[in-house]
Order: structure tokens, then C-alpha cells, then sequence
């Protein structure tokens, strides 16, 4: 990478398409939608109510992260550039307010929010520099060509299970997060291939790299993209992970491998000085790499101490309908649901059509037992996983000629041996390696993706460690997808060597397989831009995203509910009905539901069902006053009530009755802008029909 130009690295045209296929005027400029209302333009660090600074005492949501309501999700980066974001947005917005007022128009801007255009500007980019990070990572996992680094660049860029991380104004972290692991890995790996090759290209000179280089690239610069990548989202403490396995498995393979190195057991070999000094080094390299393992888990450890101790006393209080299947009491259900949450990811990798940014509450039956037929499926999962775990552990069952020597794959010997296969191609036509489909580095290369690049970024969301507050969620696979483009792009890789090197006589078969590769990407990466613009946009407006997420999951109580609640800020009160019907029963999820409800049958005047329902209620928030805990909070509960006040309210013919209900609903709770306004309202009507 000598000449490194711009416009000729693979990474600046994956970046560039996944910016473009993420460049739509109505998406950019959409609205604020659902969390980031909470994450945005109500976080008191980023709309300016608190200094900046204070984004290291407080959560991702603006909460002090010491108090129990605090959801513990300590982001101060993922904070700070929002709050950064949002100074742009405003100042972009008031230069636009000048300009209209000197032009004597009326302000048409919306007035308030400061414009979304930036926040989603900044997020397509970052998306961008994800995805060139992630083209430049590839050929340290891949043999080095430019058509596997342009597959998993452009594979990751338009992966529509993205879309929910880059339209998402409030996934910011996640981004930040993958950028900080791949610099991190970038600067690690870079530093490791130098000096493993000057090991064995010039394994005596003084060559070497300086002590400083390695200090930099292997411990400062990854420790201090870590730190970072764990303040930008959780999930960055398992980067030091990533590149451990990275490094174990390229250079070691596999445990077995790695003992032996160590034990440096000397083989009656003929030639006698070369293999000793071999076996010295091998024990070398095999020492060196315990160390820094040693290293890079005491800092993982250190700055996870420290994270974990910033979460104050108090442990996060997560609902259990988030995550039924890693809050099951049940040994046997959890193991198996949570694992088939772990297929249902794999098949939005592979097939992305069920994508919705909500699966909380009953959206995924649980594996009660054994013979529900979606046990087999985790049960070929455990198989592969223990299969792939297994030759981390012994090796692969290889003839022995190339498991031994395979050991070092690096950029540039690789690039040989694939000119040299081409020229002994042409000589003559026979030569076939045997093991070009399965061989020792291509073991590697699987195993790398699997539990360095998807695994080990997953990990922290994988419910194995910790229990995590959703059962699933596009973008916790973000980064993990990773992974699967390494796979799918070994994958191909191994069509277009194939093709390379079967014999003459099934020259048509290998062409057919070669174009047959070559047509499922494309077709593959068509569809992938088709739907990822589909869920771009749909991330634009509220109602259209949710309208999305319930054609996909009708099930799940919470889109019901949001759905619902955006088609009655539409007044499409009758589509309405029938959505939030299932949820209308205070009983059946939170008497929340049923203001909603009953406003909506109020609407369709149908107000003597909305009164039972709203008696329910009542009795129901009377239970949860008893009940206690930190959901039930009084705040909480008296807005509720005071809410469900005033749809009674709302159902009420008799003026004087009325007036007695909303004034009750104020009381109840002073702080209650919306019931505050409804009173005055009524007041003043009264007032005036007084007067006449
Ligand atoms: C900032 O957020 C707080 C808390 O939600 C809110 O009370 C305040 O009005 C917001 N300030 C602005 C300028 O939006
Ligand atoms: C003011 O309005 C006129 C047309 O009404 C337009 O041509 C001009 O560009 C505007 N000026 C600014 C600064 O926007
Ligand atoms: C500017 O606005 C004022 C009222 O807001 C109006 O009286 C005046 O005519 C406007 N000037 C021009 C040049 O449009
Ligand atoms: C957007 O992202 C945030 C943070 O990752 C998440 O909490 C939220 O649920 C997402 N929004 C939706 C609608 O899924
Ligand atoms: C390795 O493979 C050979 C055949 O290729 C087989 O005979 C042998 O039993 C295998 N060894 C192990 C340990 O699986």
C-alpha cells in the first residue's frame, strides 16, 4: 500500500456508495421519531439545560447516572456529539430565521426542534467511514485482492438490517462504537503484520520495528480506542477481545498449535540448526503472544472496572417484557429461546426482510420445549458453534503438507502464491492444489469471522454474560455483521479460485460456477439497496415507521400501541380502534394504553366503553400505588391517572361533572401541561356562556 491514492483504495468507494445509498432528501430532513425525542431534544446535556461537562454524571437519557430511574447506558462521546450536532443544527437554524426575517417572509421553519438534517447527515458519514474502515480491515482477515476487500465493503455498506443504525438518530453510539473497534484493530493489526513479517523475511537483520511502534499500535492506540468505544456504546468493552482472537488465530490457529510452540517439543527432523532456531522462535512468538494477551485483558479489565463502577449502587431495572426470553425462570426455555433470537439474527443477515425496530413483550414465542421444531435449529446452531469452537482447540483434520506451512498468511506472500498458482496454471493445466477448498488458513479465515468479528462484538448483547433490556433489536448486529460479509466473501473468494484452478475438463462447470457467484452478489447487493432505501425512508416520519414495524410485527404490544397513537394524532380514529383494540384493557399492559384507548373511542363516540374501560384503569393504577417499586412511581402513576381523568372527562355530558373532573385530573398532577391546558380551556368556555 505504497501508493496509496485516493480515488484507487477500495474503501473510499464502498464508503462512498454506502453514503449514497443512504443520501434521500426525505430521509435526511425527516422528523424527530420516538427515542430521540428522549436521547435529543428533551436530554437536558444536549438541548443545553445543563452544561456540557455533565455528560459524565449522567446517562444516555440526561438522567444522573447514580439514581435508580437511570437506565445506566453511561455514552458521554455518543452524548457529546449530539450535543455538538445539536449547536450546528441551531445555529444553521437561526441563520436561516435571519435570513428569512430580513427578507421580510414569514419564518416557515418549524420553530422549537432546531432541523434533523444534520444529525443525519452526520450519521450517513459515519456509516461511511464504518463501512471504508471496515473495506481496510479486510485484508487483514482475507487474502489480500481487491475483490474480496470491494464484497464485504459493499455488502456491509448496503446491508438494509443498517438502516435502523444510521436513520436512527439516537444509534449514533453504535456507529461511534464500530469506529473506534476498527481503529483499534486497524492500528493493532498493522503493527502485528510488520513485525511478524520482518520476522520471517528478515529474521536476522535489524530491521526490526522500533519498541515505541509496537507500545503505540499494539497496547496505547487500541487501549485508548477501546475506552472510547466503550463511552460510545457498552458493547466497545469486548474490542480487546476481538483482536486477541484476531491475533491467536492468524498466527496460532489453534490451541493445540499454540502448546505445542510453547513446549517447543523437538521433532527428529534431519535438518537439525534451522528447525532449532525455528523451534526457538516459535517458542518466542508463542511466549510473546501469552504476554500480551496478559496485557490486553488487564486493560480490558481496568476500564470495565471503571465503567462498572460508575453505575453507582444501584443495578439498571430493565422490564421483563423487553426480554421474556433472557428474563425466563426456566433454564431450558432461556437457554433455547435466547439462542433462537441468535438464528433470527442470522436469518435477517442472510434474508432481510424482517426488520422492525421493535420486538419487545409476546413479538417472539418462547421454546418451551423440546419439541417445538425451532429447537432443532439451535440445536445445528450448537452443533456448528461447538464444531468451529472445537478446531480452535485441536486444529482442523488436514493433510499435513499445508496445515503446517500455512501458518503465515501474509499480504504480500499471498499475493505470490496467487500470481505463482496463475503462472503454474498456464505451464501446466494439471496442477490443482488439492485442498484449495478447505484448507488450514481458510479454517482460520471462518473461524476469525465467526468469534472475533461476530461473536465477540455480540457478545455483550449476546444475554450470555450479562441479561440485557431487549430481546432483539437490528442494531445490536451492526458491527457483528462484520462477521457474516467475511464469510459470505470467503465464500465467493473460494468460487473465483475454484474457477482458477479446476482442470480443463470441467472448464464450463467452472465458468458457470464462477459467473453464477458473480450474478447471486449482484442480484443480492440490487435487492439490499432496493430495501435499505425502503427503510430509510420509512425512519423519516413517525407514522410511517411505525406503520412499517406493524406490517412486520403485529404482535408486539408496544408498536400497537405507538402505531395506534400515531394514526389518532392523524385522526384516522377507526384504523385506530382496531389496532389498539388488543391493548385497550388496562389489564392487558399498562392502564397508559387505555387513555389512549378511550380517547380514540371518544372519538368515535363510543364513549360508553371508553368509561368502563377507564373504571378499570382506575382500579388498576389503585393496585400499582399498593404494589410499589421503581415503575410504579408516584410521578408516573399520577400522570397516568390524571391522563385517564381527563378522557372521563372528555366522556362526561354534564358540565358541572366535567368541570370537577378535570379539576381533579389538574390536582392530581400540578405538572400536567396537557390537563392544565384542557382545564383553562373549559374554564374560559364557561365563562363565557356565563356571560351570555
Ligand atoms: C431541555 O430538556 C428539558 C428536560 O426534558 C426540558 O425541560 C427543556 O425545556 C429542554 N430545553 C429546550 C431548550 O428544549
Ligand atoms: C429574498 O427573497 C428574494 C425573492 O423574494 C430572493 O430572490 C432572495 O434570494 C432572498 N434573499 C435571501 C438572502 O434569501
Ligand atoms: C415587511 O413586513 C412588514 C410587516 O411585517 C410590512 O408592513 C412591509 O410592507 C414588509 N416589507 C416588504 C418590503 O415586504
Ligand atoms: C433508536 O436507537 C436507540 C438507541 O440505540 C434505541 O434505544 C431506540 O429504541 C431506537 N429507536 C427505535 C424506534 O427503535
Ligand atoms: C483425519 O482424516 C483422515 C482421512 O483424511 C482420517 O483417516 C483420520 O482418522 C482423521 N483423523 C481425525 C483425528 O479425525
Amino acid at each position: 500500500m505504497s501508493s496509496w491514492s485516493f480515488w484507487k483504495a477500495p474503501s473510499f468507494w464502498t464508503a462512498l456508495i454506502a453514503i449514497l445509498a443512504y443520501w434521500d432528501a426525505r430521509a435526511l430532513t425527516g422528523d424527530f421519531v420516538y427515542d430521540d425525542a428522549g436521547s435529543v431534544v428533551k436530554n437536558v446535556v444536549v438541548n443545553g439545560s445543563v452544561d456540557w461537562k455533565e455528560a459524565f454524571q449522567r446517562d444516555f437519557w440526561g438522567v444522573e447516572m447514580t439514581t435508580a430511574q437511570s437506565h445506566k447506558s453511561f455514552r458521554p462521546i455518543t452524548t457529546l456529539t449530539l450535543k455538538a450536532n445539536y449547536l450546528l443544527a441551531q445555529w444553521y437554524q437561526q441563520k436561516q430565521q435571519s435570513r428569512d426575517n430580513h427578507n421580510n417572509s414569514s419564518s416557515t421553519s418549524n420553530k422549537g426542534h432546531p432541523p434533523t438534517v444534520s444529525f443525519h447527515v452526520v450519521n450517513v458519514i459515519l456509516h461511511g467511514l464504518v463501512t471504508g474502515l471496515v473495506t481496510r480491515a479486510t485484508p487483514y482477515i482475507l487474502p489480500n485482492n481487491v475483490v474480496s476487500q470491494l464484497i464485504v465493503g459493499l455488502l456491509f455498506g448496503l446491508h438494509p438490517v443498517h438502516a435502523e443504525v444510521v436513520s436512527n438518530i439516537t444509534s449514533r453510539g453504535e456507529l461511534l462504537m464500530s469506529i473506534f473497534f476498527l481503529v483499534a484493530f486497524l492500528s493493532f493489526a498493522n503493527t502485528r503484520q510488520a513485525t511478524e513479517e520482518s520476522l520471517h523475511l528478515h529474521p536476522l537483520s535489524s530491521q526490526r520495528q522500533r519498541w515505541w511502534q509496537r507500545l503505540l499500535g499494539i497496547y496505547t492506540i487500541p487501549w485508548i480506542c477501546m475506552t472510547l468505544s466503550l463511552f460510545s456504546k457498552e458493547q466497545g468493552a469486548t474490542t480487546l477481545i476481538s483482536l486477541v482472537l484476531w491475533d491467536f488465530l492468524k498466527y496460532h490457529g489453534n490451541v493445540w498449535n499454540l502448546l505445542q510452540k510453547l513446549i517447543q517439543k523437538k521433532k527428529h527432523d534431519s535438518t537439525t540448526t534451522t528447525t532449532t532456531s525455528q523451534h526457538q522462535q516459535d517458542a518466542v512468538t508463542a511466549r510473546q503472544f501469552i504476554l500480551r494477551t496478559t496485557i490486553l485483558a488487564i486493560q480490558t479489565l481496568l476500564v470495565v472496572t471503571l465503567r462498572y463502577i460508575l453505575n453507582g449502587e444501584t443495578s439498571p431495572d430493565f422490564i421483563e417484557a423487553q426480554n421474556p426470553a433472557g428474563f425466563a425462570k426456566d433454564r431450558l426455555t432461556r437457554a433455547f429461546s435466547v439462542c433462537w433470537v441468535y438464528c433470527l439474527y442470522i436469518r435477517d443477515a442472510l434474508w432481510p426482510y424482517y426488520l422492525c425496530p421493535d420486538w419487545s413483550g409476546v413479538s417472539i414465542d418462547l421454546i418451551r420445549s423440546i419439541k417445538d421444531p425451532r429447537a432443532m435449529a439451535v440445536v445445528a446452531l450448537w452443533y456448528m458453534a461447538a464444531q468451529s469452537f472445537w478446531t480452535m482447540v485441536v486444529g482442523g483434520n488436514f493433510s499435513s503438507s499445508s496445515s503446517t506451512s500455512a501458518a503465515f498468511v501474509s499480504t504480500k506472500s499471498d499475493a505470490a502464491v496467487d500470481a505463482g498458482q496463475k503462472k503454474k496454471k498456464k505451464k501446466n493445466e494439471l496442477t490443482v492444489s488439492p485442498d484449495w477448498w478447505w484448507n488450514d488458513a481458510t479454517l482460520r479465515q471462518v473461524n476469525m469471522s465467526i468469534w472475533a468479528f461476530a461473536f465477540s462484538p455480540f457478545l455483550l448483547s449476546s444475554n450470555i454474560l450479562v441479561v440485557v433490556g431487549l430481546m432483539k433489536a437490528d442494531r445490536v448486529i451492526y458491527l457483528p455483521l462484520f462477521g457474516f460479509c467475511l464469510l459470505e466473501a470467503t465464500l465467493l473468494e473460494k468460487f473465483r479460485a475454484g474457477a482458477l484452478t479446476m482442470r480443463t475438463s470441467i472448464e464450463n462447470r467452472k465458468e458457470l460456477l464462477f459467473w453464477a457467484a458473480h450474478f447471486f452478489l449482484m442480484f443480492q447487493l440490487f435487492v439490499f439497496c432496493g430495501r435499505t432505501h425502503e427503510r430509510n425512508v420509512a425512519w423519516s416520519e413517525s407514522l410511517r415507521l411505525w406503520e412499517a414495524a406493524y406490517a412486520i410485527n403485529p404482535r408486539s404490544h408496544h408498536t400497537m400501541y405507538n402505531y395506534g397513537y400515531e394514526l389518532s394524532l392523524k385522526q384516522r380514529y377507526t384504523e385506530a380502534e382496531i389496532v389498539l383494540r388488543p391493548i385497550g384493557d388496562p389489564r392487558v399492559e399498562s392502564p397508559s394504553n387505555t387513555f389512549v384507548y378511550a380517547m380514540v373511542l371518544f372519538n368515535l363516540q363510543r364513549c360508553n366503553r371508553a368509561l368502563q374501560l377507564l373504571d378499570d384503569a382506575f382500579e388498576v393504577i389503585k393496585e400499582k400505588r399498593k404494589e410499589g417499586g421503581p415503575r410504579n412511581t408516584d410521578s408516573h402513576l399520577n400522570r397516568t391517572e390524571s391522563n385517564l381523568l381527563v378522557a372521563k372527562a372528555h366522556c362526561t355530558d354534564d358540565l358541572q361533572e366535567r368541570g370537577r373532573v378535570l379539576y381533579q385530573a389538574v390536582e392530581i398532577d400540578p405538572t400536567n401541561e396537557y390537563a392544565i391546558g384542557l382545564a383553562t380551556e373549559f374554564m374560559k368556555k364557561l365563562e363565557q356562556m356565563n356571560l351570555l
